[in-house]
């Protein structure tokens, strides 16, 4: 099946420079030196990010007839295009209203497909159904691809010693930088099958990623765009400063142009490796605690029918939020939000399908930020932002 992605709908440009960010800020003191991982971070593979993860996967993986994959309709294309560079037949099944896999479906679509490989999605941070798909597609004779990119808790139980056996899956991936305070980093757990050697960045490289995340080049821009503005006395551009994030990109031969996302270059290239050592050196359990609360917050408190609603209002025990995922009545107030400087972002580049609810929510489900580092006053914040949307 030829996947067509639809193309983006707004444009960051078009938004001023945001008071309330997706991803939380790198502080010193998030990280602690003498913090003892309690995970086997050892047995994971640390990539440039998730989709290098999948991509990996995805290589190791492959049959030597047919590959044909099940994905689920709702996604994002860095998590397709591994897949369409591999080769892979993909077909989409569809998602439910919570996002939930429908069992019946599913298994109809399996009868009917004979698929090799099915990816299931950890949303959000959230469970949905995912522990249920994966009992019933062990029964299969199937490659079962979990992915967490915003699940980095669950993930982590592949290097816990006391989970570890829970969840069988062929491959499972992350994306630390969605939930951490990083540059870069993706992560694999791939218990079967050898992930290849990855490419390390040069030291200088490290170090220029590094200073970067201490904000050191940002600073710098703002001060030298500040003198120019007063040398100049021109006021237009003081305050923005240049994207100067030293994520490394292929050079031109190496660049397939025919994919947005995914570059063949980070299924052979390693995280920075500061990446891995926050991971190893962050208070997890205080981080998860955090988000959890900060959701249980923001959801006790935002109440306005007009605007739309959360798409969950509970956690489970193993849920631990990336983002809160709400679903606008009028895809209008996307615009509304993110001219107010909240960084919500929804998923606009879904590739085409049957399934009516992953086209809806391409412009109307929403990720409001409730990460870790998020004040009281930011939350309070869009929390009245929402509630005083009249019409
Ligand atoms: C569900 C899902 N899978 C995979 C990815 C790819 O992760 P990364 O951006 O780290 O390559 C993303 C990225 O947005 C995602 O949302």
């Amino acid at each position: 099946m030829a996947v067509n992605f639809l193309p983006p709908i707004a444009n960051a440009s078009q938004f001023p420079q945001p008071s309330v960010s997706a991803t939380p800020d790198f502080h010193l003191k998030d990280v602690v030196l003498f913090n003892r991982s309690p995970y086997h971070l050892e047995n994971a593979v640390f990539t440039r990010n998730g989709r290098g993860a999948i991509g990996i996967a995805g290589k190791a993986l492959k049959k030597t007839a047919d590959n044909i994959i099940l994905i689920p309709a709702y996604h994002c294309p860095a998590l397709v295009e591994p897949f369409i560079w591999l080769g892979y037949q993909i077909h989409f099944y569809p998602v439910m209203e919570n996002l939930q896999v429908d069992k019946a479906m599913l298994n109809s679509m399996l009868d009917e497909l004979n698929p090799t490989h099915v990816v299931v999605v950890r949303y959000f941070g959230f469970n949905q159904n995912v522990d249920e798909m994966i009992a019933m597609l062990r029964g299969r004779p199937v490659e079962i691809i979990e992915d967490c990119a915003h699940s980095l808790f669950r993930f982590l139980h592949h290097f816990d010693p006391k989970m570890a056996s829970d969840i069988e899956v062929s491959a499972s991936i992350c994306s630390i930088n969605k939930i951490l305070p990083t540059v870069d980093g993706g992560a694999l757990y791939l218990p079967n099958k050898p992930a290849g050697t990855l490419q390390q960045t040069s030291w200088a490289d490290e170090l220029k990623a590094f200073a970067y995340l201490l904000g050191i080049p940002q600073a710098l821009d703002k001060f030298r765009s500040r003198s120019k503005a007063v040398n100049s006395d021109q006021t237009a551009n003081i305050g923005t400063t240049k994207d100067a994030s030293p994520s490394i990109k292929p050079s031109i031969e190496q660049e397939d142009k025919a994919l947005r996302y995914f570059q063949p270059v980070d299924v052979e290239s390693a995280s920075y490796r500061h990446t891995h050592y926050i991971l190893g050196k962050s208070q997890i359990e205080t981080i998860r605690e955090k988000r959890r609360k900060n959701f249980e917050y923001l959801i006790s408190k935002i109440d306005n029918p007009v605007v739309g609603h959360p798409l969950y209002t509970s956690l489970d025990q193993f849920d631990v939020p990336y983002v809160l995922p709400f679903l606008l009545n009028d895809d209008k107030h996307f615009f509304t939000l993110r001219k107010n400087g909240i960084q919500i972002l929804r998923w606009e580049e879904t590739a085409v399908s049957e399934c009516k609810n992953s086209m809806h929510y391409r412009s109307h489900l929403i990720q409001i930020p409730c990460h870790h580092q998020l004040t009281k006053e930011q939350m309070d914040f869009v929390i009245d932002t929402i509630n005083s949307i009249q019409s």
